[in-house]
């Protein structure tokens, strides 16, 4: 089993830091505004889940499924960002009971907030609702938002993620139309939904079918995140399709050509940044190649999120930290850069 649950560039960063540089980040306000619920469940809490797990369904995988899958995430070794979305079988099976999902939730949460000064002043978690026969859709969502409100509205919020293998309109599923509908009816019962997110596998999808469907959640004033451009496989035709639907923030936003640059700019969108996860899946070479770099020369808002700090071995005070530290580790940005993009970060979010 590993033995510490950072690893790579971003621990580097974090070790290379003097007492002083570590407590101005520790103590920075910032918002954690791209992490991926079931991407950020410690590998022991999974393991204490799996203790208790029995297969809910004969497709489901058996135990030595699970333990295969626990020692892989436990290793994680990712060559693309391609192999990625396999690894979440054995998180999902983990945590098909309302008591499983809550638990995950609590710790996810508590990893973020409750640290001594806390990885971040506000969180908003992200998840893609899932609907099983242990836990139907409405049970789903009702554990995540009870963890999520047992903090007040200014500490912790939530984003329902639209997954571009999603069927569109059928409501009988679980869909764009469906995920969207139940959002808009959470936030008007006054649940702590601020926002959709479009995530899930790059290349999948028809995202020319998103539009009403955007539309309406913002209408009902809720706020969008898409990830997007994330490889090079990515047509043009579709990111700049993405940015007409008007989000207010994108993911990742790595292959923006010219055009899509320029509309990002001046319309304000802000991009999350996730370093160590884009190194990681290596859709970005080097941090030095990273386009952070064209944002902060142009002024632009930026948040600087950990995305899934299972498999990339992160916490938002690493991330931080390759921020700080100087080349080749971090970046080598002032202090003064540093306090500017935790502000952008706050001024961002949803709540
Ligand atoms: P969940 O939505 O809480 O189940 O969190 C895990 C899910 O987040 C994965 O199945 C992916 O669909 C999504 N996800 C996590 N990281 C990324 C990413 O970098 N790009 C696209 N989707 C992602
Ligand atoms: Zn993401």
């Amino acid at each position: 089993m590993s033995s510490s649950s950072l690893a790579g560039l971003a621990a580097l960063a974090l070790s290379s830091l003097t007492e002083s540089q570590l407590s101005f980040i520790q103590n920075l306000p910032k918002a954690e505004l791209h992490a991926h619920l079931n991407g950020c469940i410690p590998i022991s809490i999974l393991r204490q889940l799996a203790e208790s797990y029995h297969p809910p369904s004969p497709s489901a995988p058996d135990i030595s499924e699970i333990q295969n899958g626990l020692e892989t995430l436990d290793n994680f070794n990712l060559d693309s960002i391609h192999e990625f979305f396999g690894a979440f079988r054995t998180i999902y099976a983990l945590i098909s009971t309302r008591e499983a999902l809550a638990t995950a939730t609590r710790t996810v949460l508590s990893q973020f907030l409750e640290g001594h000064p806390p990885e971040c002043t506000y969180l908003e978690l992200r998840t893609t609702p899932k609907h099983t026969s242990t836990l139907p859709l409405h049970e789903y969502l009702d554990a995540v938002l009870s963890e999520v409100e047992r903090y007040p509205p200014d500490r912790a919020a939530l984003i329902l993620s639209l997954d571009r293998r999603m069927p569109i309109a059928d409501r009988s599923v679980i869909s764009v139309g469906k995920i969207i509908g139940e959002a808009i009816r959470l936030k008007n019962e006054g649940r702590r939904v601020v926002g959709i997110d479009l995530c899930g596998d790059p290349l999948a999808g028809d995202m020319t079918l998103l539009e009403p469907y955007i539309a309406n959640a913002k209408a009902a004033g809720l706020r969008i995140t898409l990830h997007i451009a994330e490889t090079t496989q990515n047509p043009p035709k579709e990111t700049l399709q993405l940015l007409a639907y008007g989000p207010h923030r994108l993911g990742h936003a790595t292959f923006l050509d010219e055009e899509a640059k320029e509309k990002v700019i001046k319309e304000g969108m802000a991009i999350e940044i996730c370093l160590s996860s884009n190194l990681i899946c290596k859709t970005v070479p080097r941090l030095s190649a990273h386009h952070i770099s064209y944002y902060l020369e142009r002024n632009h808002p930026i948040a600087i999120c950990t995305d899934d700090t299972l498999p990339f071995r992160n916490s938002l005070t690493a991330e931080y930290a390759l921020l700080l530290a100087p080349p080749p580790i971090g970046l080598g940005l002032t202090e003064a850069q540093v306090e500017r993009i935790a502000k952008n970060s706050l001024e961002v979010a949803f709540n």
